[in-house]
């Protein structure tokens, strides 16, 4: 077991003999600023406020309960009634060691494993995926590899918008303006100028609406002709796509289109309205949340009056599936704040529909990605920024970055390192800040080599990787060499002033020697599960 871990065990006994009906699930003890010590718990405080109680006073009665001396040299109520602890480093190396061999690596797999329905990126097909598809593939992902990674099964669902009005102008524009050369070099490009030019044109003519109607009935209804000209669109959108997805190193485990739960809407809806839980409005048919305080005014639509259905319809569907396919814990849609509403009422009508259900639903939204200007983030030219450009750019601006500092390596080689770092540094910035708040997009910024970047954290690697290629060899690892007897031994976590107080391949005596390399093994280590974790790769020199 970790020691943070154990030293929590302690701590939620020793409450529990202060305060034997306390709930002690919520008293935590995480890592902290080093500046007070090793780790910190602040629960204490919620805790007495919970029982109108004296903070300090239950911190006082809590430690004198409280014995983690085998690991923690000194222990500290601060503040308010914080408990510090610093711990000994004989226990810290018992930790790195057994990190060293392999038993862990600073963190624990669930003693549970759930399942997990993760429904991330799902951009729409025969548009191209733009910058606002970048937060929900890259969040997606890291949710991802974060739950696997702790042991839990996840189901990577990519839910492509691949069905709905816009396929009559699509069809409309493919039979009549249909440009065959445009197509074969850039078929996405021209996808989109076909739905432009259509979609103009219907607003300046309600014939050429009427006809693109007519082509969309004719698709509902199965025409072969439009059948095979809509998956034509739907093949070529997801070359496009999965472009994309090999670039940044995403991978799906299935991918379900809306179409693909389009049989199921009629019945749903009448399910729905046999079971009194959807109503007839004005023609249409919704389900009202009159017992919802905040959906009072906010009914959803689940079936147009002209008998086309709704986005909630679809996603309705979805969920039944996906319970039904893979009996999750949990689904979670990774889609930015604006669909909030949405989600909100599909999950309140869903718990009207199936009330037994113990799957837990969550919409984890994000913030907008904006210009330097504090505007939505597009182009000089003020288009949106498509995805494979931005991508380009972070790659051709690394590329010049390494050029820099690393003019003598080989161009293969330089290039490699600008795709990693370029593509690492989107990553990074994307997953850096507050997942809700919007962020200003910034190149310069994201591709610093000092600070809080990705190339910052991808050099520490190369860094610790390179004393652990060069030592290796010679040395050999111990995993049981370690010892740590400086304070930067300790603070490795900070390792610049590391590398400059404690010399590895010339330091005295082979002991140290061969402490400091597996210390560097352990933080090469550490720093590639992390980064991978963030879907980020390394390098092995930059
Ligand atoms: N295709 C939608 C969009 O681009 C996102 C779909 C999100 N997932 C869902 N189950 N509704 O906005």
């Amino acid at each position: 077991m970790l020691l943070h871990k154990q030293i929590e065990l302690k701590l939620q006994a020793a409450v529990l003999a202060a305060l034997p009906d306390a709930d002690v699930s919520a008293v935590l003890v995480r890592p902290c600023d080093p500046k007070f010590g090793d780790y910190q718990s602040n629960a204490l405080m919620s805790l007495a406020k919970q029982r109108k109680l004296n903070p300090r006073q239950l911190a006082t009665d809590t430690l004198a309960k409280l014995d983690v001396s085998e690991w923690c040299e000194k222990v500290e109520i601060v503040g308010a009634g914080f408990i510090n602890f610093r711990l000994k480093p004989a226990a810290l190396a018992q930790t790195l060691e057994a990190a060293a061999r392999g038993e862990h690596l600073f963190f624990d797999k669930a003693a549970q494993p759930k399942t997990a329905v993760i429904d991330f990126s799902s951009p729409n097909v025969a548009k191209p995926m733009h910058v606002g598809h970048i937060r929900s593939t890259i969040l997606g992902d890291c949710l991802t590899r974060t739950l696997r990674l702790l042991g839990h099964r996840v189901v990577a669902d990519n839910h492509i918008g691949d069905w709905g009005t816009q396929f009559g102008m699509l069809l409309l524009g493919w039979k009549t303006i249909l440009d065959q050369s445009a197509l074969k070099t850039d078929a996405i490009a021209e996808l989109e100028r076909v739905y432009k030019t259509i979609n103009e044109r219907c607003k300046a003519d309600p014939q050429n609406l009427e006809l693109a109607k007519q082509e969309l009935v004719k698709l509902q209804g199965g025409d072969a002709e439009n059948l095979r000209i809509w998956h034509e669109m739907i093949r070529l959108s997801q070359v496009q796509f999965d472009t994309i997805y090999g670039r940044l190193g995403v991978k799906f485990d299935v991918t379900l289109g809306e179409s693909f739960y389009n049989p199921k809407l009629k019945p749903l809806v009448e399910e729905l309205l046999a079971k009194g839980i959807a109503r007839e409005s004005e023609g249409a048919i919704i389900i009202a949340f009159d017992d919802v305080p905040a959906l009072k005014e906010q009914p959803t639509l689940i079936r147009k009056s002209d008998g086309g259905f709704n986005y909630s319809t679809t996603d309705l569907a979805t969920l039944a599936h996906r319970l039904q396919t893979w009996s999750p814990d949990e689904i979670i849609y990774v889609t930015d704040g604006r669909q909030q509403l949405h989600f909100t009422q599909v999950f309140t009508a869903f718990r009207k529909w199936h009330g037994e259900s113990k799957a837990k639903l969550a919409h984890v939204w994000f913030g907008s990605i904006l210009g330097e200007d504090g505007k939505p983030f597009k182009t000089r030219s003020g288009e949106t920024v498509k995805l494979a450009d931005l991508l380009d750019e972070a790659e051709e601006r690394a590329f010049k970055l390494v050029s820099e500092k690393s003019g003598d390596l080989p161009e293969a080689q330089r290039k490699e390192i600008a795709r990693v770092t370029g593509l690492g540094a989107v990553k990074y910035a994307d997953l850096l800040p507050n997942r809700q708040s919007d962020y200003i997009f910034s190149w310069d910024k994201m591709l610093a080599l000092a600070g809080n970047t990705a190339v910052y954290v991808q050099y520490q690697f190369t860094r610790a990787n390179k004393v652990v290629r060069d030592g290796a060899p010679t040395l050999g690892l111990q995993p049981s060499a370690i010892r740590l007897t400086e304070p930067a031994e300790s603070a490795l976590a900070k390792f610049t002033s590391f590398y400059e107080n404690c010399p590895v391949l010339k330091a005295d005596d082979a002991a140290t020697r061969a402490s400091r390399l597996a210390l560097c093994d352990l933080t090469a280590r550490v720093l590639k599960q992390g980064l991978a974790t963030l879907g980020i790769e390394t390098v092995e020199q930059m």
